[in-house]
């Protein structure tokens, strides 16, 4: 990586930025590092609002390094965001083609998940300046980098609820139901499930058997364990948390309750890795603009930075771990 504040400004450079989709704590630190770096090399930032809507609309402000002072720490994003449903059709990208052209920008970096990435390929396509994308959705259920900006601070906040419900549910000895958010992937669900000692997970990547699942329910209930907590994200096979509750109920005549944590996951101050994971992907994004890349995304693989041509980053499933998925069942003990 190199970092362009070390030398020289050689040329006066305008370039873009947005975040799209569903807000990601960490976006915030990503549009500072964007801008502060780019600065640092003479350039100047725009920042287009609530996400392609702006790039459409041509709704940007400039962003100076002071813009974007006191950021660093929120949650949500200065920028706003949104899911363009205009941008899904040519016309759309037409005008978010030309706003770009009539700004004077030659760079653009879009900050958001795999839906972003999939929108800006097709616009890729049709402008000639540099696109990058900055992977950043609570979800991680994006190619090209191990963790997304958002996901360990959703993880922890979703692990504070579950710790909590651990509380009352030993208390009142209770089957727990606990939905988490991941509308197609269970990264949050596998993670929390392992840090919170869940006794099941159900995630839309693997099927758990519900009648085994049951079944171990009542033998753990026999040896006196009298409580659990089963991990549900959004989008599982089985059906949502009040689909799973309801059959738990019947098949096994245990007590359940259901909490579903959703927005709550969204939101708040980003962890430090979050926050430090962030401030690197978007100095990363500045510098591949640099070297003139286009239609990639910036991530952290192994500890190590690198592109990812956005076609794949949009298309490619990233697995979850096989080996935590095996241990939870053999962990409720
Ligand atoms: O993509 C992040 C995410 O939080 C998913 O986990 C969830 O399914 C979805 O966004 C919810 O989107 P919205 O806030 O638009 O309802």
């Amino acid at each position: 990586m190199s970092i362009g504040v070390d030398s020289m400004p050689t040329e006066s450079r305008r370039i873009g930025v947005l975040t799209s989709g569903g807000d990601a704590p960490g976006m915030n630190a990503a549009i500072r590092s964007v801008v502060r770096v780019a600065c640092g090399r003479g350039w100047t930032v725009l920042g287009f609002r609530r996400g392609l809507t702006g790039l459409i609309e041509g709704d940007f402000v400039e962003l100076a390094p002071r813009a974007v002072a006191n950021i660093l720490q929120h949650g949500g994003t200065m920028l706003k965001t949104a899911r363009s449903e205009a941008f899904r059709t040519e016309t759309g990208r037409e005008r978010a083609r030309a706003t770009l052209e009539a700004s004077g920008v030659s760079g653009l970096v879009a900050i958001g998940g795999d839906g972003t990435f999939r929108g800006v390929h097709e616009l890729a396509r049709i402008w000639g300046g540099s696109i990058v994308g900055v992977p950043a959705t609570i979800d991680n259920d994006v190619f090209g980098s191990d963790e997304t900006i958002g996901f360990d601070t959703a993880l922890n906040t979703a692990l504070d609820a579950i710790d909590r419900i651990r509380d009352t549910a030993s208390s009142h000895e209770r089957i727990f139901i606990v939905e988490v958010m991941g509308r197609h992937s269970g990264f949050i669900a596998l993670a929390v499930g392992t840090a919170g000692g869940a006794e099941e997970i159900f995630v839309p990547e693997a099927v758990t058997d519900l009648n085994q699942c049951c079944r171990r329910l009542v033998e753990a209930n026999r040896r006196g364990k009298a409580m659990s907590i089963l991990v549900v994200a959004e989008g599982e096979h089985e059906g949502d948390a009040f689909a799973i509750a309801e059959k738990v109920k019947v098949r096994t005549g245990f007590e359940t309750r259901v909490t579903v944590l959703g927005h709550i996951q969204r939101g708040g101050p980003p962890t430090a890795r979050d926050r430090i994971l962030a401030t690197k992907l978007g100095a990363y994004a500045v510098d591949m603009i640099a070297e003139g890349k286009s239609d990639v995304m910036v991530g952290e693989v192994r500890g190590d930075l690198i592109a990812t041509p956005l076609e794949e980053s949009g298309l490619r499933k990233k697995p979850l771990d096989p080996f935590l998925l095996k241990l939870i069942p053999i962990l409720a003990r």
